[in-house]
């Protein structure tokens, strides 16, 4: 174990299926600015929705052993589907803090909701997984939550048609379900989906709250941090690179990417064999 100082310079790891994972270590870095970040992303295995939770679990694993090669003092899993099928396998493999998406999204909606009808919009492997409908109903015997997997969603995300028709036409196809049964409350449940925010409120309407899990996450994280006496009490020394990404391929598309989501400069994205690990 590392001397708590060492530990509270080290960074955090973050990861996802790909890009979508940026929107968590966006408000990472919104809500921690003195914390340094260790992002992979898994570009050339996405998606992770279409797939069973064994394999997506035996990637999740190798992500969180790469990730701990980096010395990350905690991980954070920016992905839904990976938080549903892998969280149990990684806690029980890692002995490092974990931090998952789905319980503080859920947490959100429940406090959001008042007519107790609670939508969940997300990935086929989130969604038949059924946790964030478990976690909500067992939390509040008063909600009830219906799942909606939109799996034309993610690569609609990565191919950046972000606000165009043919979103807007999947979109009203996918949600016209969840409009009919008068949810007031909507949890994206996929860390791709706040970049179609504005498509999916707009069909939704002002009536409907939309929840990001990714602000209750960062939340959690820096409650965590400050709990176990982890958190990083002052920006790391000039020249010491804050955020560092790796990614399993194509890295300049990624990096090109990044930088229209993130606010700060992305020098540069490396890759990594992650099969390897
Ligand atoms: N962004 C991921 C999620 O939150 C997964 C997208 C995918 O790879 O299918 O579920």
């Amino acid at each position: 174990m590392k001397e708590k100082e060492s530990l509270c310079d080290a960074p955090i790891g973050v990861f996802d299926s790909g890009v979508g994972g940026l929107t968590v270590a966006r408000e990472i870095m919104r809500q921690l600015p003195n914390e340094r970040i260790v992002y992979f992303g898994d570009t050339a295995r996405v998606p992770y929705g279409s797939k069973s939770p064994e394999t997506i679990t035996r990637f999740s694993k190798q992500i969180a052993r790469f990730l701990r090669t980096q010395d990350v003092k905690a991980i954070v899993i920016a992905c839904n589907s990976a938080s549903a099928c892998a969280l149990d396998a990684l806690e029980e493999e890692t002995e490092i803090p974990i931090i998952d998406v789905v319980r503080p999204g859920a947490r959100t909606a429940i406090e959001a909701t008042h007519n107790g009808k609670i939508g969940v919009i997300a990935t086929e492997a989130t969604i038949k997984s059924g946790l964030y409908k478990r976690y909500i109903e067992e939390n509040d015997k008063c909600v009830s939550v219906v799942g909606k997997a939109c799996p034309l969603f993610v690569p609609l995300v990565e191919e950046g048609l972000w606000e165009d028709p043919v979103t807007d036409e999947i979109a009203r196809r996918y949600l016209v379900e969840l409009i009919d049964i008068d949810i007031d409350t909507l949890i994206l449940g996929c860390t791709h989906y706040p970049l179609i925010r504005s498509t999916v409120g707009r069909i939704m309407g002002e009536k409907v709250a939309l929840v990001n899990p990714a602000y209750e996450t960062a939340r959690e994280l820096k409650r965590l941090l400050e709990k176990e006496g982890m958190a990083s009490a002052k920006k790391p020394e000039l020249g010491t690179e804050m955020y560092r990404f790796f990614v399993s391929d194509a890295a300049d598309k990624f990096r090109e990417f990044a930088n229209s989501i993130i606010p700060y400069g992305i020098l540069s994205a490396k890759t990594v064999n992650i099969e390897d690990y």
